[in-house]
């Protein structure tokens, strides 16, 4: 199967089997005693200039993902191809790039603006510095600042600000893959629809593929083209983002859509709560991790785990859910 997909060369992104185990150390002499299964066999393709979402609740191992592809930590196990197997690492620190959750902690506080964007060509050993400067001021008007803010420091911005400048650093080695971790969840309401519309200009733009992250389906409704959703480590569904909306297969989606905020007040989508919390992923359920909170559980759910298989009748969706063939969820409703 990964071979098929490897000479699609509409894949940009192979990710097959993806495991990541955090040890967890107790006690004073620092003694493995358990395991965190941040991701536990992940497995999907991104395509050629596609916006792709990866959305799940906190803990179900976006950010774990994103830090595997970049290479800021090395998988468990399973396979990460990117363009080609050939590929060598140094391409791939070059050519994919990631702005990241946090723009209060991500930008280093004592360096000037024009530093921290082109700092990834200074790595690269990307022409000379007064090239470099020249660029990181282009950079800045393409993410709508200002040349003169190359001077300035961090914290004489704003939050929505700061992520314009994570985006020009990422954008400065002109990247074929942009990681996008929850690139709004720290900002304000009223500049989330500028940073998210910024980078769909700039996508366009600059032909760049997108994995954008985020936490619930609202945020990447609009931007991404086909969306995939994890919980506990797992993929639950991957479809097109209008068949995922319309029509969920797995029942965490359906879950993840009800809980949208309704823009029609008197809107008559049922709505579901999802009960507790997503369970410690070090002791994750057994058969399939999300039978503690799926209304649709039967027995067999609570023992057997389901693979994410290929649906026949609908091409380019995957489910993992015994029951996918029998229920019929509701999508979003206005
Ligand atoms: N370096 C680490 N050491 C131990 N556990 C980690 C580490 N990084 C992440 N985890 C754990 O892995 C799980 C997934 O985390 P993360 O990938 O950050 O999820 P998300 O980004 O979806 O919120 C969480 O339970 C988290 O506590
Ligand atoms: S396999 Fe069972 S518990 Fe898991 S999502 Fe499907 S119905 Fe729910
Ligand atoms: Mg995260």
């Amino acid at each position: 199967m990964m071979d098929e997909r490897v000479r699609d060369d509409r894949a940009l992104l192979v990710v097959d089997g993806l495991k990541k185990h955090f040890p967890i150390h107790t006690g004073i002499l620092r003694r493995t005693t358990g395991m965190v299964y941040a991701l536990d066999g992940v497995s999907f393709t991104v395509e050629r200039g596609e916006t792709f979402g990866v959305v799940g609740e906190s803990g179900s191992g976006k950010t774990t993902l994103a830090r595997c592809i970049v290479g800021l930590i090395e998988p468990t196990d399973g396979k990460i191809v990117f363009e080609s197997a050939a590929t060598q690492k140094n391409d791939v620190s070059r050519r994919v790039q990631m702005v990241f959750q946090d723009p209060y902690s991500s930008l280093n506080p004592r360096m000037r603006v024009g530093s921290i964007v082109s700092e990834p060509m200074f790595i690269h050993r990307i022409g000379t510095k007064a090239d470099r400067a020249t660029r990181a001021a282009e950079l800045l008007v393409r993410v709508g600042l200002r040349p003169e803010h190359a001077r300035r420091f961090p914290h004489e911005f704003s939050g929505g600000e700061r992520q314009r400048i994570g985006i020009a650093r990422a954008l400065s080695l002109d990247p074929k893959l942009m990681i996008c971790d929850e690139p709004v969840s720290a900002l304000d309401v009223s500049v989330q629809a500028q940073v998210l519309n910024l980078l769909k200009d700039l996508q366009i733009q600059s032909g760049f593929t997108c994995l954008l992250i985020a936490h619930n389906l609202s945020v990447v409704e609009y931007a991404a083209d086909r969306i995939m959703v994890m919980y506990l480590g797992k993929v639950c569904e991957i479809a097109d983002s209008r068949s995922l909306y319309g029509e969920p297969l797995h029942p965490y989606t359906e879950a993840l859509l009800s809980s949208i905020p309704k823009i029609h007040p008197r809107s008559r989508r049922k709505r579901f709560v999802l009960p507790g919390v997503p369970p410690d992923p070090s002791r994750p359920p057994g058969g399939c991790r999300f039978h503690t909170r799926c209304p649709y559980a039967v027995d067999r759910c609570r023992t057997v785990e389901p693979s994410l298989l290929a649906r026949e009748d609908r091409p380019g969706r995957f489910v993992a859910c015994h029951r996918a063939d029998e229920l019929s969820l509701t999508g979003y409703v206005e």
